[in-house]
């Protein structure tokens, strides 16, 4: 059973999960991405995309490219802390620029946005 989801409760501007991916749709488009952030496993299924379009995690603000799956913007905070955090920010930045996101593409199908199968070998971790 591939991993979809509703396109109704996908409308332009928001993320959503299919499976263990995070979905969203910048304004039509419409990418996957794992759903796990890389600095504490926040569920990026839940988070938000900014005004530049990058994917927002709820738990410390990092931001992730969805095109590229990097994190452009490290975390603000950690564990249940919220608020700065200069060199640690910056140090989990560089570590997300090379354990980048997963994408897959997305395509519609009928009533539901579907998650493209992987096409081949994918050697990274699984989520
Ligand atoms: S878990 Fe995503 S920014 Fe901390």
């Amino acid at each position: 059973m591939p991993d979809r989801i509703p396109a109704a409760s996908l409308p332009a501007g928001s993320v959503g999960r299919a499976g263990r991916w995070a979905v969203v749709n910048r304004d039509g488009q419409v990418a996957a991405v794992s759903a796990r952030c890389r600095h504490q496993l926040g569920d990026l299924s839940r988070g938000s995309l900014d005004a530049s379009g990058c994917l927002v995690c709820p738990w410390h603000g990092s931001r992730y490219d969805v095109d590229s799956g990097e994190m452009v913007s490290g975390p603000k905070g950690f564990l249940w802390y919220v608020g700065r955090t200069p060199g640690y920010t910056q140090l989990i930045k560089a570590y997300g620029k090379v354990l980048v996101l997963r994408r897959r593409p997305v395509r519609r199908s009928g009533e539901h946005y579907v998650v493209e199968a992987d096409q081949g070998a994918d050697l990274r971790p699984r989520d």
